[in-house]
C-alpha cells in the first residue's frame, strides 16, 4: 500500500473538565514516539498546558509543566528510558524564522515535541505532524479536534474515547 503525504485522520472528542483534558493528554502520550510533533492551537485558557501536563504524565516526564512566562522551550528529560517532552510556547514568537533559531531541529528525532500556538509557524519543523486544535464551549466543556498530517498519522490518530 502507498502512502502519501497530505493523508489527513481527524477524530474529535469532548473534554468536560480539566481533569478530564488530562486524561485525554495521557491517552495522546500512549501513542506518541520519539520525533513525533504535536501543534496545539486554541485561544488563551482553551487547556493546551492542562492537555500537555497530562502527555508530561503520560509519558513520565519530569515535571512540572506549566505555562512558561519567558521561558519559550522547556526540555522536560524522562524519568524512565522514553523520550524528553519538549515543550514550546510560540506566543511571543515573531514567527518562524525566530522558531528556527529555538534549534528544535536537533532534539527533535529523540524526543516528542509539542507547541503551543504552533499553528502557522510550527508546520515547517516536519511534514507529519499531530494538530491539535481545542474549541472553549460557553459551558466551559472543550472539544478537541486531532488532525493527524502525513504518512506517519494515517491509521495512528490516538483513538480518545
Ligand atoms: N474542560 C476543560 N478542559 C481544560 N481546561 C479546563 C476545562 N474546564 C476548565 N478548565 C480550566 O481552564 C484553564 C486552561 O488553562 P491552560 O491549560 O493554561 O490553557 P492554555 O494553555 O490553552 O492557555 C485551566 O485553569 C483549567 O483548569
Ligand atoms: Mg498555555
Amino acid at each position: 500500500m502507498t502512502e502519501s503525504t497530505d493523508t489527513l485522520t481527524t477524530t474529535t472528542v469532548t473534554a468536560a473538565t480539566d481533569a478530564e483534558m488530562r486524561a485525554l493528554g495521557r491517552r495522546i502520550a500512549a501513542e506518541v514516539r520519539p520525533g513525533d510533533l504535536l501543534i496545539l492551537s486554541g485561544p488563551l485558557g482553551a487547556g493546551k498546558t492542562t492537555l500537555t501536563q497530562g502527555l508530561g504524565e503520560g509519558l513520565n516526564v519530569r515535571g512540572p509543566v506549566t505555562s512558561p512566562t519567558f521561558v519559550i522551550s522547556r526540555v522536560h528529560p524522562s524519568l524512565g528510558g522514553g523520550p524528553a517532552l519538549v515543550h514550546v510556547d510560540a506566543y511571543r514568537l515573531g514567527g518562524a524564522a525566530e522558531l528556527d533559531d529555538l534549534d528544535l531541529d536537533a532534539g527533535l528525532d529523540d524526543s516528542v515535541t509539542i507547541v503551543e500556538w504552533g499553528e502557522g509557524v510550527a508546520e515547517e519543523l516536519s511534514e507529519t505532524r499531530l494538530e491539535i486544535t481545542i474549541d472553549r464551549l460557553p459551558d466551559d466543556t472543550r472539544t478537541v479536534r486531532l488532525t493527524g498530517v502525513g504518512p506517519r498519522w494515517s491509521d495512528a490518530v490516538p483513538n480518545a474515547q
